[in-house]
């Protein structure tokens, strides 16, 4: 039977840039959307200081709930880190854009700063500092075996053109608190939560039956196996920019807190029902890689460790632990 520890939370680049300069993301991205119209909880936040007040917040309780994490973590001392992220045109281009591909390479480096512009980050490091990991090649061909055999065409790489680049911000952001020293065994599987909307040319996202039912296989391989494995998924739910309902301008605080409530009392199978329209329309795009965790940890009450719903963020975070 597999011992799990569940972990779920953001990886957008501001958790790793200081409060004092997320308006520069907001004003970017906003910038960007012709038909942007500020919502009015957007404009209380952003307050008399450009949302700086605002920011500061939400920062530090973003860096509070990484360390409770990162203490389950290590406390926990996991033999496989599995970190469920997507990709967003980083190590995928249009060369190949699998659904899902788990990497099974033996090792894999991280450049997190390298794409903020100088020094720009919480810890003034270096825009080339790397992060590096090594990964369970033999536990990842198993698993991608195993999925297969058991009707889940998995993908995988040990050697994608676009490694050059390190590993996808939703990857390797989340890492920087959780386990920058690599002492994990760390294995990415990338999900494509953008699909069509990177593009005509991409493929459209899978669905979240098949998220789930891919998490459920999963977890039929780590019933079979002796490795105590700690399940990462990274990604915020709604985002402003996403949310095709509110001309991607706001994100969907009402649909996110509904399932927020069914994964915090163990419900999380209901998300497998999301259709890709309802995905779409709240921007929730990314909560794909957490429909992956649920099928695998299964219908278990989360811990909520920390929820933050200010637009000024762009999107909605939850911090949550299973386990
Ligand atoms: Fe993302």
């Amino acid at each position: 039977m597999a011992e799990l520890l569940g972990l779920g939370c953001s990886h957008g680049p501001i958790i790793l840039t200081p409060p004092e300069v997320w308006h520069k993301s907001r004003e970017r991205i906003f910038g960007r959307n012709p038909n942007f119209q500020a919502p009015p909880q957007l404009i209380e936040a952003l307050g008399d200081d450009n949302g700086l007040t605002q920011d500061r917040l939400d920062q530090q309780k973003i860096v509070d709930a990484f360390q409770v994490m990162r203490d389950r973590l290590h406390e926990w001392n996991p033999d496989v880190l599995l970190v469920i992220g997507d990709d967003q045109s980083e190590n995928f281009k249009q060369d190949n854009l699998p659904p899902f591909c788990l990497y099974t390479g033996s090792e894999v480096d991280g450049y997190p700063f390298k794409n903020m512009g100088g020094n720009n980050n919480s810890w003034d490091a270096a825009a080339n500092t790397k992060f590096s990991f090594i990964c369970p090649a033999d536990f990842s061909r198993d698993l991608r075996n195993s999925l297969i055999r058991d009707g889940v065409d998995m993908s995988s790489s040990s050697a994608l053109t676009g490694w050059e680049w390190g590993l996808a911000h939703a990857i390797i952001n989340p890492l920087v608190y959780l386990d920058p020293e690599g002492k994990f065994p760390l294995l990415p599987l990338f999900v494509n939560c953008y699909g069509e909307e990177a593009g005509p040319d991409y493929p459209p996202r899978p669905t979240a039956r098949r998220c789930y039912e891919v998490g459920q296989a999963i977890r039929r391989f780590l019933d079979t196996r002796t490795e105590r494995v700690a399940v990462v998924a990274s990604s915020s739910w709604s985002h402003s920019f996403l949310a095709h309902k509110f001309d991607c301008s706001a994100i969907d605080l009402d649909t996110d807190r509904r399932y927020l409530e069914l994964v915090r009392e163990g419900k999380g199978s209901e998300l497998a029902k999301l259709t890709p329209e309802e995905l779409q329309n709240s921007g929730d795009h990314e909560i794909l890689n957490w429909i992956i965790a649920l099928g695998i940890l299964g219908d278990v009450p989360a811990e909520i460790v920390d929820v933050r719903e200010s637009h000024t963020q762009l999107a909605f975070r939850v911090a949550a632990l299973w386990g």
